[in-house]
């Protein structure tokens, strides 16, 4: 007879739309093969403090693909292996407490762990299966830089509504002349920035692969005011940089944070603007609104095809590796293939000559 296993599921870094789609598969093929499917709260942390692990039923589960963010919280500071933690002195120090959560993974008799997560999220998973715990990632993002994989399910979710944010700027932009800059996210690559530019009908897109030169960028505002368009709107991914500067940071953030919170690249730009320029500019940033919410159609369809994969390789016990869409097929990689590699928008793309083609200003 076969082992009734007991898998353990999280969801780590920060929240994507589709991520209780992959939940929902999981634990649905889990039960279609008498699996136990365990819930672990905030990402790693939960099993560290094992309080809240929540046994995942297809009741719990029903028809939760449809919400936005995480039944099972998640977290962008649970890095077991660099845990802050306040020492007798009462000061924070950062210390590695993986071995605890690899022996409550043991006590807790689970046979495996589905990690959904980013770059982050998926590199822990790496270390803790080098540890002996057997590992399947999930990998999420809007901003679409894991590697291996043809996409990752937030993205599409995140395009449309920076989409329709772009197009809405259109008519107020024109009616007042101004320039209009939307500060989007990716902070090492401009998929958002580039995918919601062209499908929205911006006049200029910059990414962080292209540093951008500010002259040109005004000459191009200018050139077509000359030829009577009197706005312009820009769209600048939040890592987008000058050539030669670095990203703009709101600050390094929370204790135990991976990465320093980007943000502010859009005020720059459109300060920058308005001097060169002479032309009325305003900035805003569609920040954490490109998260939230439903998941389109397809980001639910890709987080349910990758749940329901994990499960299925899990079954292969192919442990190490992480689901990717291989169109038209998903596959298991191996986790080590993407650890450290971010996946950006190739320069010389057929995105980019379109952008360029069709008279898109990117900034260089
Ligand atoms: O998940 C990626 C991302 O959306 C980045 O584009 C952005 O810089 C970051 O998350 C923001 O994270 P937080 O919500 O923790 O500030």
């Amino acid at each position: 007879m076969e082992k009734r296993l007991r898998i353990a599921i999280n969801t780590g870094g920060g929240d994507a739309p589709g991520l209780n789609a992959v939940i929902e598969a999981v634990v649905m093929a889990a039960y279609n093969r008498s699996w136990e499917v365990y819930g672990i709260k905030s990402s790693y942390t939960g099993l560290l403090n094992t309080d809240e692990i929540i046994r995942l039923t297809p009741e719990t589960v029903s028809h939760i693909s449809i919400t936005g963010g995480t039944i099972l919280g998640t977290t962008n500071r649970g890095n077991p292996f660099q845990m802050p933690v306040t020492n007798m002195a009462g000061e924070v120090e950062i210390r590695d407490v993986s071995d605890k959560v690899v022996e409550n993974f043991n006590r807790l008799r689970f046979d495996c762990l589905i990690a959904v997560g980013g770059d982050g999220s998926l590199g822990i998973a790496h270390s803790l299966y080098k540890k002996g715990i057997p590992v399947v990632g999930v990998p999420k993002t809007i901003d679409n830089d894991i590697c291996e994989t043809v996409v990752t399910f937030g993205f599409d979710t995140a395009v449309s509504i920076a989409t329709e944010a772009i197009d809405r700027l259109h008519s107020t932009a024109k009616s007042h002349e101004r320039v209009m800059v939307v500060e989007v996210m990716g902070r090492h690559s401009g998929w958002i920035a580039l995918n919601s530019g062209l499908s929205g009908a911006a006049h200029i897109i910059l990414i962080p692969e292209i540093p951008f030169d500010i002259d040109k960028i005004c000459g191009h505002i200018m050139e077509c005011e000359v030829r009577g368009r009197r706005y312009a709107i820009v769209v600048v991914a939040e890592g987008a940089t000058p050539i030669g500067g670095r990203a703009v940071e709101k600050g390094k953030g929370e204790v135990g944070r991976q990465h320093a919170v980007l943000g502010g690249i859009g005020e720059y730009l459109a300060k920058e603007i308005a001097k060169q320029t002479g032309k009325e500019t305003r900035s805003l940033v569609l920040g954490h609104l490109q998260r939230g919410g439903t998941p389109t159609t397809f980001d639910r369809l890709i987080a349910l095809r990758f749940g329901a994969a994990a499960v299925r390789i899990v079954g292969e016990q192919k442990f190490g590796t992480m689901v990717a869409l291989a169109h038209p097929d998903i596959k298991a990689v191996p986790l080590e293939n993407i650890i450290g590699r971010i996946k950006t928008v190739p320069v010389h793309s057929d995105k980019i000559s379109t952008a360029r083609e069709i008279g898109i200003c990117v900034g260089d």
